[in-house]
């Protein structure tokens, strides 16, 4: 999947998606010192989390924009831009911990992950993940089918959201242990007020909206304001609550 980053403005309205993050950590089980790699690390807030944990660390990011900010941000850690599918590590990692990528990576690729997860850890090493599972943000994509629809254009998502067996089976399949696992909804409540459903659907489904002509653009987020209030309009917090859904997963490389 091509995924522009806009990595200011993802910082700024889109915290959510690192802050949530730090919950995962709890789940990695090491001594401090460990080599630790954050798979899609983003703006880096979660790499200077590892490292405050007492991890060596390094970030790999595919966007160039991300990998930019990180290290402006955190000049004292390394980071690099690099495909989750294809890179290689000089040191095999203790751990690898990903938050918010895989669902970005296609279906028929995530073989190709597993199996790239697996040959950069050293044996015993973890995989610690999270990422939309089965059903994640449901409402909201069908709606935008729905006005693309409308407006005559087909729309498929190509997002990677599994159920928690197909993907537990996947990482067994590529020669994990899948130690625990979670499919979990997690309500979101995104920032902005009004204007939340609309510059999350801008920066997460912007690709897709962007096929539209502009005045076409508008049309469509005010039909999925208007459909979507009565479901995820949260009218004590003046906020849109996005139907998140996260599978979490630990997995140790056995052999
Ligand atoms: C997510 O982070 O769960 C997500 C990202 C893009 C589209 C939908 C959901």
């Amino acid at each position: 999947m091509n995924q522009k980053w806009q990595a200011e403005e993802y910082t700024k309205g889109f915290s959510f998606v690192y802050q949530y993050g730090e919950n995962i950590l709890s789940l990695i089980d090491l001594p401090k010192g460990s080599f630790c790699l954050d798979l899609g690390c983003g703006n880096g807030a979660l790499t200077r989390r590892l490292q405050e944990q007492g991890y060596r660390v390094l970030g790999l990011d595919a966007s160039g924009e991300m990998v930019s900010k990180a290290a402006a941000d955190y000049p004292d850690l390394t980071f690099r831009q690099a495909d989750a599918r294809t890179f290689l590590l000089e040191e095999a990692a203790d751990c690898i911990f990903s938050n918010a990528v895989f669902h970005w990576i296609d279906e028929a690729d995530q073989p190709a992950l597993a199996q790239n997860l697996y040959r950069n850890l050293r044996p015993g090493g973890q995989l610690v993940c999270e990422f939309g599972g089965k059903g994640n943000t449901g409402a909201i994509l069908a709606e935008l089918g729905r006005q693309l629809a409308g407006q005559g254009m087909e729309y498929r998502h190509g997002f990677y959201f599994p159920s928690l067996g197909h993907h537990a089976a996947l990482l067994e399949e590529a020669g994990f242990s899948v130690r625990q696992a979670w499919l979990f909804r997690r309500p979101t409540p995104l920032a902005g007020g009004e204007e939340g459903l609309r510059n999350w659907v801008r920066m997460f489904a912007g690709e897709q909206l962007g096929r539209l002509e502009p005045a076409r653009q508008e049309q469509a987020l005010a039909g999925m304001e208007a459909v979507l209030r009565p479901y995820l309009w949260d009218p004590e917090k003046s906020c849109w609550v996005a139907d998140y859904v996260r599978l979490r997963l630990q997995a140790v490389r056995e052999d």
